[in-house]
């Protein structure tokens, strides 16, 4: 099958209304039988299904794409792992280091040839950044893709699945991103599922323990079947821009924080321990900077909004940003472990929209020691007064709860059928509930 860039294939916006009815469709189904069953998949995978058995929580971890691009080298990764130990984020679980597009020592097609790092960037070899972050109590990810290229132009991996499963393997690699750009769009599902499975056969096959993102467009609905085919994540939709809430989608192509947000409303049901709906990677602290993102950078509050929601989304948490350099409240919204906890609960599922009018916005979902948490998202430009009722707004039949604020550290209170709260432009406040007598 042939592999055409990914930024070639625009989302055109009858796509777009089309699948935002999809995804509209889909959300008529309650709260407890999305989380706890994935619906009837008619479209079961045309091949066996796999299951690794990994990611029972949602990577966390950084990525080298959104900051660097291609731009990736040694040093880097020895720097990022070393920083990442000692700002606190590895203990906080970010332990997966990935490198992206661009550790390849040849552009354009295969010709026969075992797959090789650029010696250049990287002198000692892949396996010896591996073995520096297992040393360091961390994880190490690459990258490749089912095309003759990949996004960025390096040799692939088709043809030569099992080749490069063993040799990445041999590398004692953690992470496997197999990115289908955006191609496919027109291709069927026993296609797209075939490249898959081509990779993840092989991964499966071999001892080490590989988690598999999935990556693509969301082309196929790849939600309802990818977590079959034995992958752990999967893109949602195409590459998340540096902003909040750009006016329509830039160049047709990226979403913007909201846009993904909505992208993945509705589709709850496919998320569940081992295998996670995948918003995008982190743009915390870009600020505009990105040599490879558009974007003009978002502010501080609409940075920690857009963690807040992909925490309570439990989709993996990987952050693109250079973490050797993070400013003081960048480092805080990045380690809030009473965030990140949200993320990694063990039920592992996806916060639902519970109420939407105007530029309110409350996500919600219930925690696996019975509390839960509730995001109150102003999407507006005015500060908006929102208040979130136990009953009416979360169907709970609690008379009297405990709130506290996560970003705030501090128990607000016990309060009787609803908290309301004034929330500035663009901030979400994060809450979690506990049942009080
Ligand atoms: C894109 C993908 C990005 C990045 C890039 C590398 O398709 O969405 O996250 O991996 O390819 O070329």
């Amino acid at each position: 099958m042939s592999k055409l860039l990914g930024k070639q294939m625009k989302f055109t916006i009858s796509q777009h209304l089309f699948r935002i009815l999809a995804v509209l469709l889909l959300s008529t189904a309650s709260f407890f039988s999305q989380a706890q069953d994935t619906p009837k998949n008619e479209n079961i995978p045309a091949f066996e299904k796999l299951n690794n058995g990994l990611a029972k929580t949602p990577p966390m971890g950084w990525s080298s794409w959104n900051q660097f691009g291609v731009e990736i080298n040694e040093k880097l990764i020895i720097e990022t792992i070393d920083a990442m130990v000692q700002n606190g984020m590895r203990d906080a679980g970010y332990v997966y280091v990935n490198l992206d597009d661009g550790w390849q020592a040849d552009k354009g097609e295969r010709q026969n040839k075992p797959l090789d790092y650029d010696r250049e960037k990287f002198p000692k070899g892949i396996k010896y950044l591996a073995d520096y972050a297992h040393k360091n109590g961390m994880k190490l990810g690459i990258y490749s893709g089912p095309g003759e290229t990949t996004c960025a132009g390096y040799a692939g991996s088709q043809g030569y699945e099992k080749q490069d499963a063993d040799m990445f393997a041999s590398w004692n690699i953690d992470h496997l991103k197999y990115d289908a750009c955006c191609s496919h769009e027109k291709a069927s599902k026993v296609e797209v599922q075939e490249v898959f499975y081509k990779m993840s056969k092989p991964l499966i096959e071999n001892p080490k323990d590989i988690v598999l993102h999935a990556c693509h467009c969301g082309w196929t609905d790849i939600w309802e079947w990818a977590g079959d085919l034995g992958a752990n994540h999967w893109r949602i939709g195409q590459d998340i821009s540096d902003d909040f809430d750009y006016p329509k989608n830039r160049e047709g192509y990226y979403f913007d924080v909201l846009d993904m947000l909505d992208r993945g409303d509705g589709l709850e049901a496919y998320n569940k321990p081992g295998q996670w709906n995948d918003f995008d990677m982190l743009i915390v602290g870009l600020n505009g900077q990105s040599k490879e993102l558009v974007g003009a950078g978002a502010s501080n509050i609409e940075y920690r909004t857009h963690f807040s929601l992909w925490a309570i989304l439990s989709t993996p948490l990987l952050t693109g940003t250079d973490v050797r350099s993070l400013d003081g409240f960048t480092l805080d919204t990045l380690t809030n472990t009473e965030i990140i906890a949200l993320n990694q609960d063990s039920l592992g599922i996806q916060a639902k929209t519970v109420k939407r009018g105007g530029n309110i916005h409350i996500l919600a979902k219930p925690m696996s020691d019975g509390s839960w948490v509730v995001a109150m998202l102003n999407r507006g430009s005015e500060t908006e007064l929102i208040s979130v009722r136990w009953l009416n707004d979360l169907g709970l039949d609690w008379n009297k709860a405990s709130v506290r604020d996560l970003w705030k550290h501090k128990d607000m209170g016990i309060y009787e059928e609803q908290y309301q709260v004034e929330v500035i432009s663009h901030q979400a406040v994060v809450l979690r509930l506990y049942p009080t007598k």
